[in-house]
């Protein structure tokens, strides 16, 4: 645990003790006081007034927002602009109203004269967080990363959808989801948070998620704007970064997610970017979001990610969570001493505002009810099912043939009965189990043994935990086939020293696969993994975090009631000594991160990070510099196999690239076929980018004529001097099934 969970850990341990104490007393001494009375009624909407002229839900947001800011007080625009409290969180016992929380990260006050209700925020990055801790129910949809890897704009909508709903059916108007830092740094902890290392696959798919999650009436975000790829120091980090790189790699991925989702918010990162924190960077906040891309919403800083007033003021924070520490009496103080303009403060409180009524929490207020679990278990699977990557498949070992076999061995931690799934601020909280605290290893009742049971019922299927290896492997060799599920757990707040699998899983499927050659490996892992014994065993299969129902949509996929579609959105190395930066840098010495997060006002950056890879993110990174890697970006198998012919590119306004795909085995199955382009050399970029792609669902034997249109941005360079640069030459279009095969090759000249 770092310092600073450690701290918010022990405040909210400290917090909720006082509350205990205090209720105890006031219920001894037989009164009730106003705060353990409205304590019962816990987030539930105050009555507003809907009778005013802004509620013709006929007008625009923005025509809206603008009549309710006339009407408002200073003292009511100041309580927009700030957060009220999260549980755990310094000083919530103090803060005026916690009773008006939901149980989730925090509160904005509404103005309930004004019919503005309190806008209730929840984290929610793979399903509803804390949910346990406030006696609710919230489904664990795989991790992020493994949706991404089903490259499925759809898959990504019914992601959203669920989310959205179950948020407002435990009372919240307001999501933290929508992750979307690229993968430049894959031991990054929060990389299962996030949607892999290409932007265009990333910000596409974020994109996708938040406008459907939004869609639900809850305010979207989009986040942690910009280059928080690490979480090791990430509050006293400075990203260093060239404008090019940061535009087309990083911030690519939220200008695409921003555009497509038009999310209420897009919330602030911890760390400085080029010197100076993002929740208080002007270059990141209004020269590009706002100005560039015509972002109309609110900018929230990362919880303690405010540093300033007037400084965060001016470059284009709207709202300071969870606290008021800088945009509470310090603003209200600066504009009524005219440092911040009563203008600039209408322009934070407008963007508020705005979003409220643009994502229809205002004409549509929350109403809790029963989340739909049964629903929630069968969106999960099906998302998992897509997202589940088959690695290897040596001799056709998979599908598995369950009335074939005899005997299966399961062997692996928590194999007989759960499956891990990732913490911090995205943990979503197991089914009868009590919330485990900041950064437990929470592991999910979906049983990897029962589900593998299920399809074999005539076979003997017997359990070892791995934690003797001569015991596994004697188990293994007695069996027909071995399953070995192995993990790796993240969380929010630390990095992985190493890609390797810990607990010396290595060396079990090392010990596993000598005793039986039919071993199938299945990973838990919410971001890339090494594999030593990769050459011994028979199957792999990447399940990365896998859900509320992970284990049924594993055991489909290995005995091919479904066939496996899914691809990798990030590269698996071959080891740590082949990244960028072979290890991870680490904040020196006594440097902990406390002051910028929690004081904050003389906070600075005191280390860096330099990405001198520059454009060379991921795929980009091993193909530039030759390295071989352990499976390619945008790799994946299929139970079927599938060829590519014909390809065309046209090119005039825009850029088309048409082909066939057919499905050349026994089987139906779904191709991710991808269109990667090298650009000219003058361009003096990486070999090769993604620039579009197409899921294509063939039944055996069909062919689909497939057509990919390609936005002109994304053959486009940044130039520093002078913008987004469409250059003249060659550029050759290439299409195949992963970033490392890709048959068909044209060359066109743009001009
Ligand atoms: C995380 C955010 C999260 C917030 C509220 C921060 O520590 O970085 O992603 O939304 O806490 O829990």
């Amino acid at each position: 645990m770092t310092e600073t969970s450690l701290v918010r850990q022990r405040l909210f341990d400290a917090a909720i003790g006082i509350l205990v104490i205090v209720g105890g007393v006031a219920g001894l001494l037989g009164f009730s006081s106003t705060v353990f009375a409205q304590h019962r009624m816990h987030g539930q909407q105050e009555k507003v007034d809907r009778n005013h002229p802004w509620m013709n839900a006929s007008l625009s947001p923005d025509q809206r927002a603008e009549m309710v800011l006339k009407e408002m007080t200073l003292d009511e625009k100041i309580g927009l602009v700030h957060g009220m409290g999260m549980p755990g969180w310094p000083r919530d016992v103090q803060e005026p109203e916690p009773e008006l929380g939901n149980g989730g990260a925090g509160f904005v006050l509404g103005v309930p004269r004004l019919g503005i209700p309190i806008i209730q925020i929840s984290d929610a990055a793979y399903g509803v967080r804390s949910s346990g801790e406030n006696g609710r129910y919230s489904t664990a949809l795989p991790a992020a990363i493994g949706a991404a890897a089903s490259w499925d704009t759809q898959a990504a909508c019914a992601y959203g959808t669920l989310i959205g709903k179950e948020l407002r059916a435990q009372g919240y108007s307001m999501t933290l989801g929508g992750g979307v830092n690229i993968t430049r740094e894959p031991r990054n902890g929060r990389t299962f948070e996030y949607l892999g290392e290409d932007p265009i696959l990333a910000g596409t798919l974020v994109g996708n998620l938040m406008k459907c999650e939004q869609a639900q009436n809850v305010i979207g975000d989009i986040k942690h704007y910009a280059v928080n790829d690490q979480e090791s120091g990430r509050n006293e980090v400075d990203s260093i970064i060239g404008k090019r790189a940061l535009r087309e790699s990083d911030l690519l991925a939220f200008e695409i997610g921003v555009g497509i989702a038009q999310p209420g918010a897009v919330m602030c990162s911890y760390n400085a970017v080029n010197g100076v924190f993002a929740c208080e960077n002007k270059y990141l906040l209004t020269d590009i979001l706002k100005k560039e891309w015509g972002f109309p919403g609110f900018v929230v800083s990362d919880w303690g990610g405010t540093h300033s007033t007037v400084k965060a003021s001016a470059a284009g924070l709207d709202n300071e969570q969870p606290l008021d520490e800088f945009f509470g009496a310090k603003l209200k103080a600066a504009v009524e001493g005219g440092k911040v303009s009563t203008a600039e403060l209408d322009a934070h409180v407008r963007r508020v505002l705005r979003s409220e009524f643009a994502c229809g929490i205002i004409d549509h207020p929350t109403q809790k009810s029963v989340v739909d679990v049964l629903g929630g278990f069968e969106t999960a699977r099906k998302i998992e099912e897509q997202s589940a990557v088959l690695l290897k498949n040596a001799g056709g070992v998979l599908p598995l043939n369950g009335a074939a076999l005899k005997s299966i061995a399961i062997i692996g931690p928590h194999a007989d009965a759960e499956m891990i799934s990732g913490g911090g601020s995205a943990q979503v909280d197991a089914p009868g189990r009590p919330n485990a605290g900041w950064q437990a290893h929470v592991w999910f009742p979906t049983s990897p043994m029962k589900a593998v049971k299920a399809h074999a019922p005539g076979a003997d299927v017997q359990f070892d935990s791995g934690a003797d290896l001569a015991s596994a492997a004697a188990l293994a060799k007695k069996s027909d086939v071995a399953i070995v599920f192995v993990y790796q757990w993240m969380s929010e707040g630390m990095d992985l020293a190493s890609l390797s699998l810990p607990e010396k899983q290595d060396e079990l499927i090392a010990a596993v696969a000598a005793a039986n050659p039919k071993t199938i490996v299945v990973l838990e892992t919410g971001t890339a993994a090494t594999m030593p014994w990769v050459d011994k065993v028979s199957g792999v299969l990447e399940a990365w975090y896998a859900g509320s129902d992970g284990a049924n949509a594993v055991a489909n996929i290995l005995f091919g009631d479904v066939n496996p579609s899914a691809k990798l959105p990030m590269t698996f190395p071959k080891s740590d000594a082949d990244l960028p930066h072979p290890k991870l840098i680490q904040p020196g010495p006594g440097q902990t991160g406390e002051a910028a997060v929690m004081k904050t006002g003389e906070a600075k950056a005191t280390f860096s990070v330099t990405y001198d890879e520059g454009l060379k993110v991921g795929y980009k990174w091993f193909d530039a510099e030759k390295k071989a890697v352990l499976f390619p970006f945008g790799f994946g198998l299929s139970y079927t196999t599938f060829a590519y012919s014909g390809l065309q590119v046209t090119s005039g306004k825009g850029t088309a690239v048409s082909f066939s795909v057919k499905n050349t085995g026994s089987r139906d199955g779904a191709e991710i076929a991808q269109v990667y382009v090298a650009l000219p050399a003058s361009a003096g970029e990486p070999p090769k980018r993604l620039v579009g792609w197409s899921k294509v669902w063939l039944k055996a034997g069909e062919n689909k004529d497939v057509s990919v249109s390609v936005d002109p941005k994304y053959l486009s360079i940044y130039d520093e001097g002078s913008g987004w640069k469409l250059l003249p030459g060659g550029y050759v279009i290439m299409v195949g099934g992963s970033s490392a095969e890709l048959p068909l090759t044209q060359r066109i000249e743009l001009r």
